[in-house]
C-alpha cells in the first residue's frame, strides 16, 4: 500500500516545539484529504470500494482511545444526522468488557492515530467476533489496526511527533465527515445540492485553518492563554459536534500545561459543575454559529452571572452577540456549522499549547503519557 508523507518531512524546522509545527501543517493535512476524497468538479464526495453496503447498515458502533475517541464522538454526531446511521460510540476500554451485542452485518468503526493502541485493537478484534465489517481511520498504513481491518480509510496526516495530538485529530475529523456525506448519499438521506453545499464548506477549511494559524488570531489566542495560565480549573463547554471540541480543548490543556479542565456538554452544567464556578474559573466556550448556538448562549450567561470569566470562541456573528457577557473572545472564521468542530479544534489546540509555553513544560513529551499506548 503506497503510504503518503506529504507536507510532512520529520524535523521540527524552525519550530520550538513538534507541536508547534504540527499545528502549523494542519492547512496541507486536511487539504490532502480532501484532495483525495472530494471531487472538486461535482462537489462530491468519491466513492471508493468498500466491501459492504452503507446503504443497508443497521448500525455503526465507534470505538477508540483519547482523542480519537472523541474524534470518533464528532463522527457520530455527523453519521446521524446526515446519514441517518443510528451509531453508538465508546471509549475502547470499555466497550471490549461491556459484551455489547452488535447487529450482523453492522459497521465497527476503530479510530487510531499509531494503529497500535491495544485497547482499540482488542475492540477491533471483538466487533469481528460480533460479525461487524470492520473500518479503520488510521494514520498509519502499515499499523496492526489496518492489517486486521476489513477496510483502511487512511487519514494522510504524515508522522505525529508531538505526544498529544494535533493534526493527526483533525485529519480524522476530516476522513469522517467525508465517510459521512459519502453514508447520506448511499442512505438517500443527504441530496446532490446538500451534498454540493458541505463538500463546499470542507473545501474551505484549508484556508480557514490557515487564517485561524495567522499572526492575528494566534495573537488573540494568546492573550487568552494567559489568564488561562494562571488557572487552577477550567471549564470547557461546546454543544452536538462541539461538545467533543470541549472535551479535546480540556484533554489538551490537561496533557500539556498539567492544569486541570473539564469538557462538559453545555447544557449539562447546571447538572453539576455550575457549583465550581467563581472568578477565579475560566469557562471556555467553543460556540459557533449555527442550530445550537442560542442554547449554547444562554448557557454560558448562566456562567457569566455566577462570576466566571466566559471566554468565547465564535465566528464574528457569534462574537458580537455574546460581548456583553464575554471576558475575552477569539474570533474564528464564519463557516458552516457541519465544519465548526474542524476549525474549532484547532483553535483549542493552539490555546493549550499557548498555555503550556508559559508554564514551561515539556510540550512534546509531557509527564506520563505516551505516543502510542500498547499495553492495555
Ligand atoms: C495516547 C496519546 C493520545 C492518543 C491516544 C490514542 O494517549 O497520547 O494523543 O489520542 O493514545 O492513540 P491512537 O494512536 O489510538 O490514536
Amino acid at each position: 500500500r503506497e503510504t503518503r508523507l506529504t507536507g510532512a518531512a520529520i524535523g521540527r524546522g524552525n519550530y520550538r516545539h513538534f507541536m508547534e509545527k504540527e499545528l502549523h501543517e494542519h492547512p496541507v493535512v486536511i487539504g490532502d484529504v480532501l484532495s483525495r476524497m472530494i471531487d472538486p468538479a461535482s462537489r462530491s464526495v468519491m466513492l471508493w470500494d468498500l466491501p459492504f453496503d452503507l446503504a443497508t447498515l443497521p448500525r455503526a458502533t465507534i470505538s477508540a482511545c483519547g482523542s480519537a475517541f472523541y474524534a470518533g464522538l464528532v463522527g457520530r454526531v455527523w453519521l446521524e444526522t446526515i446519514a441517518r446511521l443510528p451509531t453508538d460510540a465508546d471509549v475502547a476500554s470499555e466497550f471490549r468488557y461491556r459484551a455489547p451485542p452488535l447487529p450482523s452485518e453492522g459497521l465497527g468503526l476503530l479510530v487510531s492515530q499509531s494503529g497500535e493502541t491495544a485497547d482499540t485493537l482488542a475492540a477491533l478484534r471483538y466487533m469481528q467476533d460480533e460479525g461487524q465489517h470492520v473500518l479503520s481511520v488510521v494514520n498509519v498504513p502499515e499499523s496492526s489496526m489496518a492489517r486486521e481491518s476489513d477496510a483502511v480509510l487512511e487519514t494522510l496526516a504524515g508522522p505525529e511527533i508531538g505526544v498529544a495530538s494535533t493534526k493527526a485529530f483533525t485529519a480524522q475529523l476530516t476522513v469522517l465527515a467525508c465517510f459521512a456525506l459519502a453514508a447520506g448519499r448511499a442512505r438517500g438521506t443527504l441530496d446532490a445540492a446538500r451534498e454540493a453545499l458541505l463538500t463546499q464548506a470542507l473545501m474551505e477549511v484549508p484556508g480557514q485553518a490557515a487564517e485561524i494559524l495567522s499572526e492575528e488570531t494566534t495573537a488573540a489566542i494568546g492573550r487568552v492563554a494567559e489568564r488561562i495560565a494562571e488557572a487552577r480549573d477550567v471549564l470547557y463547554l461546546g454543544r452536538g459536534s462541539c461538545f467533543p471540541v470541549a472535551l479535546e480543548g480540556a484533554l489538551k490543556l490537561k496533557e500539556i500545561s498539567y492544569i486541570h479542565a473539564e469538557g462538559y456538554a453545555a447544557g449539562e452544567m447546571k447538572h453539576g459543575p455550575i457549583a465550581l464556578i467563581d472568578r477565579h474559573v475560566p469557562v471556555v466556550a467553543i460556540a459557533p454559529s449555527g442550530p445550537l448556538f442560542e442554547k449554547t448562549a444562554s448557557n454560558l450567561q448562566e456562567a457569566a452571572a455566577r462570576g466566571g470569566q466566559v471566554i468565547v470562541f465564535s465566528d464574528a456573528a457569534g462574537a458580537e452577540k455574546l460581548k456583553g457577557i464575554a471576558a475575552a473572545t477569539v474570533v474564528l472564521p464564519t463557516c458552516d456549522p457541519f465544519v465548526a468542530p474542524i476549525l474549532h479544534t484547532i483553535a483549542v489546540q493552539m490555546l493549550a499549547y499557548r498555555v503550556a509555553l508559559l508554564k514551561g513544560t515539556d510540550v512534546d513529551q509531557p509527564r506520563n503519557l505516551a505516543k502510542s499506548v500498547t499495553v492495555e
